[in-house]
Protein backbone atom coordinates (compact mmCIF):
# COMPACT_ATOMS: atom_id res chain seq x y z
CA UNK A 1 0.00 0.00 0.00
CA UNK A 2 1.88 3.37 -0.99
CA UNK A 3 1.93 5.80 1.70
CA UNK A 4 -0.40 8.13 0.71
CA UNK A 5 -3.02 5.79 0.64
CA UNK A 6 -2.30 5.16 3.98
CA UNK A 7 -2.42 8.69 4.84
CA UNK A 8 -5.75 8.67 3.15
CA UNK A 9 -6.94 6.08 5.70
CA UNK A 10 -5.32 7.21 8.30
CA UNK A 11 -7.23 10.85 7.29
CA UNK A 12 -10.70 8.93 6.50
CA UNK A 13 -10.32 6.79 10.20
CA UNK A 14 -10.06 10.51 11.75
CA UNK A 15 -13.18 11.56 10.21
CA UNK A 16 -15.16 8.87 10.99
CA UNK A 17 -14.14 9.60 14.59
CA UNK A 18 -14.84 12.76 14.85
CA UNK A 19 -18.11 12.72 13.16
CA UNK A 20 -18.91 9.88 15.54
CA UNK A 21 -17.71 12.19 18.07
CA UNK A 22 -20.32 15.51 17.10
CA UNK A 23 -23.03 12.99 16.97
CA UNK A 24 -22.63 12.12 20.55
CA UNK A 25 -21.92 16.09 21.69
CA UNK A 26 -25.36 16.64 19.74
CA UNK A 27 -26.99 13.67 21.11
CA UNK A 28 -26.08 14.82 24.58
CA UNK A 29 -27.47 18.56 23.86
CA UNK A 30 -30.43 16.96 22.96
CA UNK A 31 -30.85 14.97 25.76
CA UNK A 32 -30.55 18.46 27.80
CA UNK A 33 -32.69 19.87 25.57
CA UNK A 34 -35.23 17.19 25.70
CA UNK A 35 -34.55 17.22 29.87
CA UNK A 36 -35.19 20.73 29.67
CA UNK A 37 -38.40 20.72 28.39
CA UNK A 38 -39.78 17.69 30.34
CA UNK A 39 -38.82 20.21 33.58
CA UNK A 40 -40.76 22.85 31.95
CA UNK A 41 -43.61 21.06 31.25
CA UNK A 42 -43.59 19.52 34.80
CA UNK A 43 -43.08 22.75 36.30
CA UNK A 44 -46.72 24.02 35.47
CA UNK A 45 -48.83 21.08 36.70
CA UNK A 46 -46.46 20.78 39.69
CA UNK A 47 -46.80 24.58 40.55
CA UNK A 48 -50.78 23.90 41.04
CA UNK A 49 -50.21 20.87 42.99
CA UNK A 50 -48.26 22.26 45.29
CA UNK A 51 -50.51 25.40 46.11
CA UNK A 52 -53.11 23.34 46.74
CA UNK A 53 -51.86 20.96 48.85
CA UNK A 54 -50.63 23.87 51.09
CA UNK A 55 -54.46 25.12 51.10
CA UNK A 56 -55.77 20.80 51.66
CA UNK A 57 -53.77 21.28 54.54
CA UNK A 58 -55.05 24.24 55.92
CA UNK A 59 -58.91 23.59 55.27
CA UNK A 60 -57.97 20.18 57.31
CA UNK A 61 -57.08 22.08 60.15
CA UNK A 62 -59.88 24.15 60.42
CA UNK A 63 -62.39 21.49 59.39
CA UNK A 64 -60.60 19.02 62.44
CA UNK A 65 -61.22 22.35 64.80
CA UNK A 66 -64.79 22.44 63.49
CA UNK A 67 -65.64 18.79 64.33
CA UNK A 68 -64.45 19.18 67.48
CA UNK A 69 -66.36 21.95 68.74
CA UNK A 70 -69.88 20.47 67.04
CA UNK A 71 -69.20 17.35 68.58
CA UNK A 72 -68.49 19.11 71.66
CA UNK A 73 -72.40 20.20 70.79
CA UNK A 74 -73.64 16.80 70.62
CA UNK A 75 -74.37 14.21 73.58
CA UNK A 76 -71.16 12.32 74.24
CA UNK A 77 -72.71 9.06 73.33
CA UNK A 78 -74.09 10.30 69.85
CA UNK A 79 -70.60 11.93 69.40
CA UNK A 80 -68.26 8.75 70.16
CA UNK A 81 -70.84 6.95 68.18
CA UNK A 82 -70.10 8.78 64.77
CA UNK A 83 -66.67 9.17 65.60
CA UNK A 84 -66.13 5.05 66.08
CA UNK A 85 -68.18 4.57 62.88
CA UNK A 86 -65.69 7.28 60.96
CA UNK A 87 -62.65 6.20 62.41
CA UNK A 88 -61.78 9.65 63.28
CA UNK A 89 -59.34 9.57 65.71
CA UNK A 90 -56.85 7.55 63.34
CA UNK A 91 -57.69 9.79 60.75
CA UNK A 92 -56.99 12.98 62.68
CA UNK A 93 -53.48 11.44 63.38
CA UNK A 94 -52.78 9.73 59.76
CA UNK A 95 -53.93 12.85 57.94
CA UNK A 96 -51.14 15.32 59.13
CA UNK A 97 -48.67 12.53 58.46
CA UNK A 98 -49.81 12.14 54.83
CA UNK A 99 -50.36 15.32 53.79
CA UNK A 100 -46.62 16.50 55.27
CA UNK A 101 -45.48 13.52 53.29
CA UNK A 102 -46.92 14.30 50.39
CA UNK A 103 -45.68 18.19 50.41
CA UNK A 104 -41.88 16.13 51.17
CA UNK A 105 -42.04 14.10 48.58
CA UNK A 106 -43.32 16.64 46.24
CA UNK A 107 -40.81 19.01 47.34
CA UNK A 108 -38.20 16.26 46.15
CA UNK A 109 -40.13 16.78 42.64
CA UNK A 110 -39.45 20.40 42.76
CA UNK A 111 -35.93 20.28 43.77
CA UNK A 112 -35.09 17.30 40.93
CA UNK A 113 -36.97 20.09 38.27
CA UNK A 114 -34.42 22.98 39.15
CA UNK A 115 -31.52 20.72 39.00
CA UNK A 116 -32.79 19.63 35.66
CA UNK A 117 -33.13 23.02 34.24
CA UNK A 118 -30.18 24.13 36.03
CA UNK A 119 -27.81 21.25 34.72
CA UNK A 120 -29.02 21.81 31.20
CA UNK A 121 -29.47 25.19 30.70
CA UNK A 122 -30.93 25.61 27.90
CA UNK A 123 -30.45 29.12 27.16
CA UNK A 124 -26.33 29.05 28.17
CA UNK A 125 -24.79 28.18 24.52
CA UNK A 126 -22.50 31.21 26.21
CA UNK A 127 -19.88 31.42 28.86
CA UNK A 128 -21.06 32.95 32.30
CA UNK A 129 -19.54 33.13 35.52
CA UNK A 130 -20.98 30.70 37.83
CA UNK A 131 -20.33 29.13 41.42
CA UNK A 132 -19.16 25.46 40.77
CA UNK A 133 -20.47 24.37 43.96
CA UNK A 134 -23.82 24.74 42.10
CA UNK A 135 -23.00 22.51 39.43
CA UNK A 136 -21.74 19.87 41.53
CA UNK A 137 -25.30 19.69 43.42
CA UNK A 138 -27.11 19.65 40.91
CA UNK A 139 -25.14 16.99 38.76
CA UNK A 140 -25.35 15.40 42.12
CA UNK A 141 -28.86 15.69 42.18
CA UNK A 142 -29.32 14.35 38.46
CA UNK A 143 -27.38 10.85 39.30
CA UNK A 144 -28.31 9.94 43.01
CA UNK A 145 -30.03 7.35 42.19
CA UNK A 146 -26.93 5.80 40.03
CA UNK A 147 -24.47 6.68 42.91
CA UNK A 148 -26.36 5.86 45.79
CA UNK A 149 -26.16 2.25 45.69
CA UNK A 150 -22.84 1.79 44.57
CA UNK A 151 -20.73 4.77 46.33
CA UNK A 152 -20.33 6.53 49.38
CA UNK A 153 -19.96 10.34 48.14
CA UNK A 154 -17.77 12.45 49.99
CA UNK A 155 -17.19 16.67 49.45
CA UNK A 156 -13.77 18.38 50.05
CA UNK A 157 -15.18 21.72 49.03
CA UNK A 158 -13.13 25.04 49.62
CA UNK A 159 -13.85 27.97 48.63
CA UNK A 160 -14.47 29.44 45.21
CA UNK A 161 -14.57 32.53 42.82
CA UNK A 162 -16.73 32.44 40.15
CA UNK A 163 -15.30 30.84 37.38
CA UNK A 164 -16.23 31.70 34.00
CA UNK A 165 -17.64 28.81 31.89
CA UNK A 166 -20.76 26.88 30.17
CA UNK A 167 -22.40 25.39 32.87
CA UNK A 168 -24.16 22.73 31.47
CA UNK A 169 -20.68 21.39 29.19
CA UNK A 170 -18.90 21.30 32.89
CA UNK A 171 -21.82 19.61 34.06
CA UNK A 172 -21.48 16.63 31.90
CA UNK A 173 -18.05 16.62 32.31
CA UNK A 174 -18.31 16.18 35.96
CA UNK A 175 -21.27 13.60 35.21
CA UNK A 176 -19.31 11.60 32.87
CA UNK A 177 -16.06 11.15 35.64
CA UNK A 178 -18.66 10.54 38.01
CA UNK A 179 -20.62 7.73 36.10
CA UNK A 180 -16.95 6.15 35.21
CA UNK A 181 -16.01 6.01 38.89
CA UNK A 182 -18.87 4.16 39.48
CA UNK A 183 -18.87 2.05 36.49
CA UNK A 184 -15.42 0.87 37.75
CA UNK A 185 -16.20 -0.05 41.08
CA UNK A 186 -16.37 -4.01 41.79
CA UNK A 187 -17.63 -3.21 45.02
CA UNK A 188 -19.41 -0.33 46.74
CA UNK A 189 -16.48 2.43 47.03
CA UNK A 190 -16.03 5.98 48.09
CA UNK A 191 -16.03 9.34 45.86
CA UNK A 192 -14.41 11.95 47.24
CA UNK A 193 -15.53 15.44 45.13
CA UNK A 194 -13.09 17.96 46.30
CA UNK A 195 -12.87 21.94 44.79
CA UNK A 196 -10.31 24.41 45.31
CA UNK A 197 -8.15 27.00 43.70
CA UNK A 198 -4.97 28.97 42.95
CA UNK A 199 -3.66 32.63 41.23
CA UNK A 200 -4.29 30.14 37.58
CA UNK A 201 -7.09 27.69 38.29
CA UNK A 202 -10.47 27.20 39.79
CA UNK A 203 -10.54 23.17 40.20
CA UNK A 204 -12.64 20.13 40.94
CA UNK A 205 -11.38 16.48 41.14
CA UNK A 206 -13.48 13.19 41.33
CA UNK A 207 -10.96 10.67 42.97
CA UNK A 208 -12.72 7.28 43.30
CA UNK A 209 -10.85 3.85 45.47
CA UNK A 210 -11.71 1.65 42.63
CA UNK A 211 -9.61 -1.26 40.66
CA UNK A 212 -7.42 2.03 39.28
CA UNK A 213 -6.03 2.75 35.30
CA UNK A 214 -2.44 0.80 34.35
CA UNK A 215 0.05 3.76 33.60
CA UNK A 216 0.25 3.18 30.21
CA UNK A 217 -3.09 3.16 29.94
CA UNK A 218 -3.42 7.06 31.73
CA UNK A 219 -2.83 8.85 28.22
CA UNK A 220 -4.87 6.10 25.83
CA UNK A 221 -8.59 6.77 28.68
CA UNK A 222 -8.71 9.67 26.68
CA UNK A 223 -9.19 8.89 23.06
CA UNK A 224 -12.19 8.02 21.32
CA UNK A 225 -13.77 4.99 21.80
CA UNK A 226 -11.24 3.78 24.20
CA UNK A 227 -13.13 1.51 26.43
CA UNK A 228 -12.47 -1.45 28.73
CA UNK A 229 -16.37 -2.01 28.83
CA UNK A 230 -18.51 -4.80 27.36
CA UNK A 231 -19.69 -4.16 24.05
CA UNK A 232 -22.99 -2.35 24.61
CA UNK A 233 -22.36 -0.71 27.87
CA UNK A 234 -19.68 1.92 26.89
CA UNK A 235 -18.85 3.61 23.98
CA UNK A 236 -15.20 5.42 24.88
CA UNK A 237 -16.42 8.15 24.37
CA UNK A 238 -17.01 10.16 27.87
CA UNK A 239 -13.17 11.46 28.33
CA UNK A 240 -12.81 12.51 24.74
CA UNK A 241 -15.93 14.63 24.66
CA UNK A 242 -14.79 15.40 28.46
CA UNK A 243 -11.17 16.39 27.41
CA UNK A 244 -12.52 18.51 24.68
CA UNK A 245 -14.58 20.25 26.25
CA UNK A 246 -12.53 21.50 28.77
CA UNK A 247 -9.81 21.99 25.76
CA UNK A 248 -12.38 24.47 24.52
CA UNK A 249 -12.20 26.02 28.17
CA UNK A 250 -8.61 26.95 27.65
CA UNK A 251 -8.55 24.19 30.82
CA UNK A 252 -7.02 21.16 31.56
CA UNK A 253 -8.53 17.75 32.92
CA UNK A 254 -5.93 15.51 34.11
CA UNK A 255 -5.71 12.01 35.22
CA UNK A 256 -3.68 10.54 37.92
CA UNK A 257 -4.17 6.55 38.99
CA UNK A 258 -2.87 3.70 41.06
CA UNK A 259 -3.50 0.25 40.45
CA UNK A 260 -5.37 -1.29 43.08
CA UNK A 261 -5.97 1.98 44.88
CA UNK A 262 -8.09 4.25 42.69
CA UNK A 263 -8.01 6.98 40.43
CA UNK A 264 -8.23 11.10 40.25
CA UNK A 265 -9.43 12.80 37.49
CA UNK A 266 -8.67 17.01 38.21
CA UNK A 267 -10.68 19.49 35.67
CA UNK A 268 -8.89 22.68 36.19
CA UNK A 269 -10.72 25.62 34.59
CA UNK A 270 -9.19 28.91 34.16
CA UNK A 271 -9.41 31.76 36.25
CA UNK A 272 -10.54 35.47 34.33
N1 LIG B 1 -12.46 6.12 37.37
C1 LIG B 1 -12.02 5.16 36.56
N2 LIG B 1 -11.49 4.01 37.08
C2 LIG B 1 -11.00 3.05 36.27
N3 LIG B 1 -11.01 3.12 34.92
C3 LIG B 1 -11.52 4.23 34.36
C4 LIG B 1 -12.04 5.30 35.14
N4 LIG B 1 -12.46 6.27 34.30
C5 LIG B 1 -12.22 5.83 33.05
N5 LIG B 1 -11.65 4.62 33.09
C6 LIG B 1 -11.22 3.82 31.91
O1 LIG B 1 -11.21 4.66 30.80
C7 LIG B 1 -12.01 4.12 29.77
C8 LIG B 1 -12.58 5.22 28.91
O2 LIG B 1 -13.52 5.97 29.63
P1 LIG B 1 -14.63 6.78 28.83
O3 LIG B 1 -15.46 7.49 29.83
O4 LIG B 1 -13.97 7.59 27.79
O5 LIG B 1 -15.42 5.65 28.09
P2 LIG B 1 -16.39 4.55 28.70
O6 LIG B 1 -16.73 4.91 30.11
O7 LIG B 1 -15.74 3.24 28.49
O8 LIG B 1 -17.66 4.65 27.76
P3 LIG B 1 -18.71 5.87 27.74
O9 LIG B 1 -18.22 6.92 28.68
O10 LIG B 1 -18.70 6.35 26.33
O11 LIG B 1 -19.99 5.27 28.17
C9 LIG B 1 -13.02 3.26 30.49
O12 LIG B 1 -13.55 2.24 29.66
C10 LIG B 1 -12.18 2.68 31.62
O13 LIG B 1 -11.39 1.61 31.17
MG1 LIG C 1 -17.44 6.87 30.54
Amino acid sequence: MSVEQLEIDALRLKVEQLTEQLMQSEKLASLGQLAAGVAHEINNPIGYVASNLSSLSQYTDNLMMLIQQMSELLPIDKTYNLKQLSDFEYIKQDLPTLLAQSQAGLKRVIDIIIDLKDFSHLDDAEFIDIDLHLGIHSTLNIIDHELKYKAEVQKVFSDLPLVRCVPSQVNQVLLNLLLNAVQAFNKRGIIIISTGSNESWVWFSVKDNGPGIPEDKLEQIFQPFYTTKAKGQGTGLGLALSRSIIDKHLGVLEATSKLGFGSCFTVKLPRK
